[in-house]
């Protein structure tokens, strides 16, 4: 043979060795020892070289995409925590500005040590409550509020919160309280029928249990308690006008039963713990009350009327109009139940305004002062609407000299200023979310 022919023969042989190894590399080892592409591990597949893949190229490439996407989870988790963090650091940081802020108080009086008293008001985020933290708050006292929030709002002492002497509590009197303090005023409860009647077992308990555990809370701290009574005690009354001896005509089993008979178990279980464990109590029975504050939709007759007149909607009158009411407005009321507390006297002492009008008179006075187009109508009259009420004031006027002194007119005023706000503020907030739910940009994210 040639030089040239095993030349050729070496060549050739070689090139059929390369080939093969070439082919091997290609279709049976590279496949398994590649790194995979990112992009095709971001998708969780490896690109295939052999078709069909071999059941441990598909484990491997497998195990390939599950590592990638819990790296990517991690990552994401971590971003997240950090997120977290950031988000806590930046609230801390409003915390601390809004600490250290000098807020706008109403001035209140300093009172010394001896004279300064810390002083309960369950139901303090309510109409009457509210009013009455203002008085004790200007009076310089330490006032605390408990209150569920079941009527009443933080809006109503919002002007007070941060401030060193006030304090607000999100607690329900049905379950005891442990606090230490010298003076309770009990007004926590449901006070108009709409509310009262909307869940009558807890009004019950309401007034029955947490007026219990106020008692013993006062019988523990040796504190002086005020027990805010109604006019509802004496029912659809026989005597006019009612005075404080008269004993009352409440149906016991009627719509508005769970509150009268409610308020009448608060004020027995009141004098039995003065009697047994000289818990010193007073019983304040209050009438009818109005004034800014009071909830728009309570369904009584004063924001009813004025709500109608300010829509220019019909007034409508329940019944014939002939029933009496007497009004009284609410700082009349917080004057006569401070006077309550600080006197000596521990019988019960109605608090009212003896001006009666008839609730057809009213409507018109109302219709009057709002000065619409309101017509005023007779609806039907209401179950155990009493027909006459006006309380008998001798007591108050001997024994705390006290009496009202707002007259109806400046008083409705008032209150008509509040509720147009009020309509206003609501009116206001429609709009904005309206707006806001409209708007092109959320449209885009809700689903
Ligand atoms: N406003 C009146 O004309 C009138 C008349 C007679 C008696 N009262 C009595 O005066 C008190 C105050 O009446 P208002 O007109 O301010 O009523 P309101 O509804 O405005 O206030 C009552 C407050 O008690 C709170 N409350 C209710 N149940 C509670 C519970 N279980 N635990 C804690 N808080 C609770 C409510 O959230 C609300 O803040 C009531 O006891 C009421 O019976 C009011």
């Amino acid at each position: 043979m040639s030089l040239t022919k095993k030349r050729i023969k070496i060549v050739s042989g070689s090139s059929i060795i390369g080939l093969a190894l070439i082919y091997l590399y290609k279709f049976a080892i590279a496949p398994a020892t590649s790194v995979p592409r990112a992009s095709s591990v971001a998708h969780g597949v490896e690109e295939q070289r052999q078709w069909p893949p071999t059941e441990d190229a598909v484990q491997r490439n497998l195990q390939i995409a599950y590592e990638a996407q819990n790296a990517l989870l991690h990552q994401q988790r971590q971003e997240l925590l950090h997120t977290k963090e950031q988000l806590a650091q930046l609230e801390e940081q409003v915390r601390s500005l809004q600490a250290s802020t000098p807020r706008k108080y109403p001035k209140v009086k300093y009172l010394n040590y001896k004279n300064r008293k810390r002083i309960l008001i369950t139901g303090g985020a309510g109409f009457v409550g509210s009013h009455l933290v203002d008085d004790l708050m200007i009076q310089g006292h330490e006032v605390i509020v408990v209150d569920n929030f079941f009527t009443g709002r933080k809006r109503n002492v919002e002007h007070w919160l941060g401030h060193e002497n006030f304090e607000l509590i999100h607690h329900d009197i049905v379950n005891p309280l442990f606090i230490e303090i010298d003076e309770i005023y009990h007004l926590a409860s449901p006070a108009s029928p709409p509310h009262y009647m909307y869940n009558p077992v807890k009004t019950i308990k309401t007034n029955t249990m947490g007026t219990i555990n106020v008692l013993g809370l006062a019988k523990r701290v040796m504190a002086k308690v005020l027990i805010a009574s109604t006019s509802e005690v004496y029912g659809d009354p026989t005597v006019h006008p009612q005075p404080e001896t008269y004993w009352g005509h409440v149906n016991p089993i009627g719509p508005r039963a769970c509150y009268d008979e409610g308020k009448r178990v608060s004020e027995t279980l009141s004098y039995a713990y003065a009697k047994q464990e000289k818990v010193q109590v007073r019983v304040a029975r209050i009438f009818n009350t109005y004034g800014p504050r009071m909830h728009m939709n309570d369904g009584r007759v004063v924001s009813n009327f004025i709500l109608q007149a300010l829509r220019n909607e019909t007034i409508t009158v329940y019944g014939n109009g002939k029933q009496t009411r007497s009004f009284q407005y609410v700082s009349d009321l917080v004057d006569g139940l401070i006077a309550l507390m600080a006197s000596n006297y521990t019988q019960p002492v109605n608090l009212g305004n003896p001006v009666e009008q008839t609730i057809g008179e009213f409507a018109n006075i109302i219709k009057h002062l709002v000065g619409g187009q309101s017509e005023v109508k007779q609806i039907k009259a209401m179950e155990d609407d009493p027909q006459r009420r006006k309380p008998d004031i001798t007591r108050a006027k001997k024994r705390l000299n006290w009496e009202p002194k707002v007259p109806l007119e400046s008083g409705l005023l008032q209150t008509i200023s509040y509720f147009r706000n009020e309509l206003a503020r609501s009116d206001r907030f429609q709009e904005s979310s309206r707006k806001y739910f409209d708007s092109p940009d959320l449209q885009r994210i809700l689903p």
